[in-house]
């Protein structure tokens, strides 16, 4: 099943909540996620029985990776059990969880192994204790968070990556610290290009430090040479130190687009189908499965979806000024 642009349909990333404890800058800023933000009730949430619908009907389509996200997927209740079930589904390869690492102790690292986990994703922006509290927004020490990537290691959620905002001004002086920490440690650390999404995070490109300056950073002090991608459409360049220290990436959706190769869909913690991160406007599922849809029924849908897509936002950004509402990060799962 192709999209407009010829794009088949390869990874789900299912929020499974727009909730998190952190207010990270760049993503839940605390002056717009206040006490008083109107984050889903439960009712409005898909249950994991939902979720596992939609899953089988998009494995069928095509999709083979399945990652989930929020918000922080571990404020959940019991993800494990949901983890079980999308493990389970025939033809899935792939199940990975993106987190900020908070509460993630031993005990549920190898709850989530157990249940079919097997690679992990947490969030770091910096090793330096103040960087990080003032960007993570509630004070939150970056020392649980390491124990917490070591722990997940140890109980083999493994290759183990870690997602690193940069912002300018904010942690690019936090870039040479976080490479030194994880070189040689089997953790492969991924540098973000600060992405203009959502509304509340009042984004301007001159605050994006591009894949260019993070390798010129980089290189100050560690030679490295770029690796051949893993797969066709992966997200992050891929780099090693050429003295055999391992491997990073960077991810450079601002100055360097990859829709073309864009095999991603979204499906938000409500339920709702975007075929962008950059979506105005999703397919709302959930009504759908309320009202009793059949599982053909759900797949005729999602196929007359998919193959009308046609977005390409972060191209379209690179080369001209595109002014549309957007859709927070934390609701439509990063
Ligand atoms: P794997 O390669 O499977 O390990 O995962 P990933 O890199 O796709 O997932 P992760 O959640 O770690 O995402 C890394 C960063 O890339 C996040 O900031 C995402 O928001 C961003 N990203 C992922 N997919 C897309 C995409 O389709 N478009 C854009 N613009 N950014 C994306
Ligand atoms: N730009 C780039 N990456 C972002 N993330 C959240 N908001 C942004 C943004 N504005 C990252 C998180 C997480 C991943 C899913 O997306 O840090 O690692
Ligand atoms: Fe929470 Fe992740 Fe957003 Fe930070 S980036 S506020 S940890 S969802
Ligand atoms: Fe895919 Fe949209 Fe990201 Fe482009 S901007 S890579 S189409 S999610």
């Amino acid at each position: 099943m192709l999209d407009a642009f010829q794009r088949p349909i390869h990874d789900l990333r299912i929020s499974v909540t727009d909730r998190c404890n952190f207010r990270c800058v760049y993503c839940m800023p605390k002056h717009v996620f206040g006490p008083n933000y109107p984050f889903l009730k439960r009712s409005q949430l898909l249950t994991y029985e939902e979720i596992e619908q939609v899953a089988r009907v998009f494995v069928r389509l095509g999709v083979r990776k399945l990652r989930l996200t929020g918000g922080e997927p571990l404020v959940r209740n019991d993800i494990e059990s949901l983890i079980e079930k999308l493990a389970s589904i025939d033809g899935v390869q792939d199940v990975s969880l993106t987190t900020n690492g908070s509460l993630l102790t031993r005990k549920k690292a190898e709850k989530l192994y157990s249940a079919g986990l097997r690679r992990i994703t947490v969030s770091l922006d910096s090793i330096d204790g103040e960087t990080f509290q003032s960007m993570n927004g509630v004070d939150f020490a970056p020392e649980p968070v390491l124990e917490a990537i070591d722990t997940a290691a140890d109980v083999g959620l493994t290759p183990l990556k870690i997602n690193m905002v940069v912002k300018r001004g904010v942690n690019d002086n936090a870039v040479l610290s976080a490479a030194r920490r994880f070189r040689g440690t089997g953790h492969i650390l991924r540098f973000i290009e600060y992405m203009d999404v959502g509304n509340s995070n009042a984004w301007r490109e001159n605050e994006v430090i591009s894949a260019a300056e993070i390798r010129d950073i980089i290189g100050r002090e560690f030679p490295i040479e770029p690796v051949t991608p893993d797969y066709h459409g992966e997200v992050a360049q891929r780099w090693r130190y050429t003295d055999g220290e391992g491997e990073l990436g960077i991810i450079a959706s601002v100055s360097q687009p990859f829709c073309g190769s864009c095999t991603r869909a979204r499906l938000s913690a409500d339920g709702s189908l975007y075929t962008c991160l950059f979506a105005t406007k999703g397919h709302d599922l959930r009504s759908l499965l309320r009202e009793g849809i059949s599982e053909e029924g759900l797949f005729e849908r999602v196929k007359s979806i998919w193959s009308a897509r046609s977005d390409r936002y972060s191209e379209l950004r690179a080369t001209q000024v595109v002014e549309i509402p957007k859709i927070e990060m934390s609701y439509i799962g990063g």
